[in-house]
């Protein structure tokens, strides 16, 4: 595995391919990859002559006291997993390559945005900042994100939109564990007593979208199962993230001191 860690590394990567004609696809990631990111990676690799993925802990998305220390590294699995594929590049800059003089640049309004925006004010400035550079550095044709974030995914669409940017955002579907437990490399951070009641979390969620019970009951339901806190549990359009013209479930809900999101189309 050639593994690029600086700007002028990954420049001296990508100029060529564009002299041989070949495209280039990109998998942003933050390590401690599962089968969800594997699936990114293919649907990069069928998408494009080449897929690059990328591993960086973006520390602009994470507030104060959140578990940017304790979240998974896993660079040699990660490496390993990745060669499997036969995936022969890997973007892995450090922190000062990619904030060399910790400049944040992209607003992105947060508090107007709900939800995510409502409880993480700091999280899609942090995504956009650093997914707004990776793409400038790299420079891909196509762009691969997961559906599970879906509101992150919408987020990085509208940026790629507005600024013009010449890529296209593909959206990967949701990939579940044999439980229905949507795969995140936070469910590291479960034990066997907390994945038992995060289960529940994508049941809810089928059930919210057949429309068998209210958002209240929801979250009713998530409490009684175990969880600590839910800070939303709600049917909203998949473009507002608003009330009206619902047609996605979206949840977040607290196990211990983790924090688990989920979403779901509805049934047309
Ligand atoms: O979804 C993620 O893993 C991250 O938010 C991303 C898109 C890699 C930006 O750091």
């Amino acid at each position: 595995m050639n593994i690029i860690k600086t700007v002028q590394e990954l420049r001296a990567f990508r100029e060529p391919l564009w002299l041989e004609g070949k495209t280039l696809s990109f998998v942003p990631t933050m390590g401690a990859l599962h089968e969800g990111h594997l699936k990114l990676v293919e649907e990069g690799q069928k998408s494009a002559d080449i897929c690059l993925p990328y591993i960086f802990l973006n520390p602009t998305q994470f507030a104060e006291g959140e578990d940017l220390d304790a979240y998974p590294k896993t660079l040699d699995e990660d490496v390993a997993r990745l060669e499997s594929l036969g995936v022969t590049h890997l973007y892995a800059p450090t922190v000062e390559e990619v904030y060399p003089s910790g400049f944040q640049i992209v607003r992105v309004s947060s508090p107007d945005q709900p939800l995510e925006g409502e409880y993480r004010p700091h999280f899609f400035d942090g995504v956009c900042t650093v997914v707004l550079k990776m793409l400038m550095q790299c420079s891909p044709d196509i762009a691969l994100f997961g559906e599970k974030d879906f509101q992150q995914l919408q987020v990085i669409k509208d940026m790629v939109k507005e600024l013009n940017i010449p890529v296209e955002v593909k959206a990967v579907e949701t990939v579940r564990d044999d439980n229905g437990l949507a795969l995140s490399s936070r469910n590291q951070y479960l034990s066997e007593d907390e994945y038992q009641i995060a289960i529940y979390l994508n049941q809810i969620l089928k059930q919210m979208v057949a429309n068998q019970i209210s958002e209240d009951e929801a979250i009713k339901s998530l409490l009684d199962k175990g969880f600590g806190k839910v800070d939303y549990c709600t049917y909203r359009n998949s473009d507002t993230f608003l009330p009206d013209d619902p047609n996605r479930v979206l949840a977040a809900a607290w196990i211990g001191t983790t924090r688990l999101i989920d979403n779901m189309a509805m049934v047309e």
